[in-house]
């Protein structure tokens, strides 16, 4: 039976996603992208993600005041009931820049530390994503009623489609290109979609057989992490480890290994 505090933590964040990408779908200048041969389009960008995420940690604060944040635009505490909100109020900020769909809201509740429960609210897809710790993975959208989620069986390797993304630091995509082009010769295909919580969704959806990143910080994988390991897929960085900076990897039991084992003699992190 789930915790019925994760109910809860699930609840104020389905409501906090839907609200702030509502705010981001509507508030969208929709010279956005005439802009950025202007003016400052970043800029635009940054105060939207702000609004955003000011939204959602005020929500948050006024129905559980005791808990902490760490928000990628500032939100800081530890706050003392040992549940702390990971949110990420614009992931796919590129996409959104330039008015492609794949951006996403990612709010994780922890609880001690551990994941307990997380939305993936992706706007322009018509689609929401929730889990909650040992409660399955689930999804909204252009369906009748709310789907349970299941990675797909495994194909062999070389007919995996895996995505990944490459990082705002010169050197670090650099680096990340010369793995990816090794990877290639062994896969189905790369895709770099431009959001990691849209990417691991899509992993827990069966729309990708796997996802891998290096540089990744935890507002943009918690909950996508969750949600992909309730959908049945598994998530490490290197071998023994969690996800982490270093690396994330999420795939398909049966992907999973051989993708860690290559990134590993790739030495993916580095
Ligand atoms: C980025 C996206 C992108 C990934 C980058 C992230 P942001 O987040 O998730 O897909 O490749 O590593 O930083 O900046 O759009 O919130
Ligand atoms: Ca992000
Ligand atoms: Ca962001």
């Amino acid at each position: 039976m789930t915790d019925p505090l994760h109910t809860e933590l699930l609840e104020i964040a389905q409501e906090a996603a839907r609200r702030a990408g509502a705010l981001l779908r509507d508030g969208r200048p929709a010279d956005l992208a005439v802009a950025a041969t202007k003016s400052s389009p970043i800029d635009v960008v940054t105060e939207m993600d702000i609004a955003a995420e000011k939204l959602i940690t005020t929500l948050i604060a006024d129905r559980r005041p005791d808990d902490g944040f760490l928000g990628e635009e500032g939100a800081s505490g530890d706050g003392t009931s040992g549940v702390r909100w990971v949110i990420d109020p614009l992931d796919g900020t590129v996409n959104y820049l330039y008015g492609l769909p794949t951006w996403a809201v990612s709010i994780a509740a922890e609880q001690d530390g551990e994941t307990v429960a997380g939305v993936v609210e992706i706007p322009m897809r018509g689609e929401s994503y929730h889990a909650v710790r040992g409660g399955g993975a689930w999804a909204t959208g252009a369906w009748e009623g709310t789907r349970a989620l299941a990675c797909r069986p495994a194909p062999p390797l070389d007919q995996a489609l895996v995505s990944t993304g490459f990082n705002y630091v010169t050197e670090v995509r650099t680096r990340q290109a010369e793995v990816a082009a090794r990877l290639v010769p062994l896969l189905r295909d790369i895709r770099r979609g431009g959001s990691a919580a849209v990417d691991l969704c899509d992993v827990a959806a069966g729309r990708l057989d796997g996802y891998y990143e290096r540089g990744l910080h935890p507002w943009d994988l918690a909950a996508g992490d969750l949600i992909a390991r309730e959908a049945g897929a598994l998530t490490g960085g290197r071998p023994g480890e969690r996800p982490s900076h270093a690396l994330t990897i999420a795939a398909t039991p049966g992907v999973f290994e051989p993708l860690q084992r290559l990134l590993e003699d790739f030495e993916a992190w580095r």
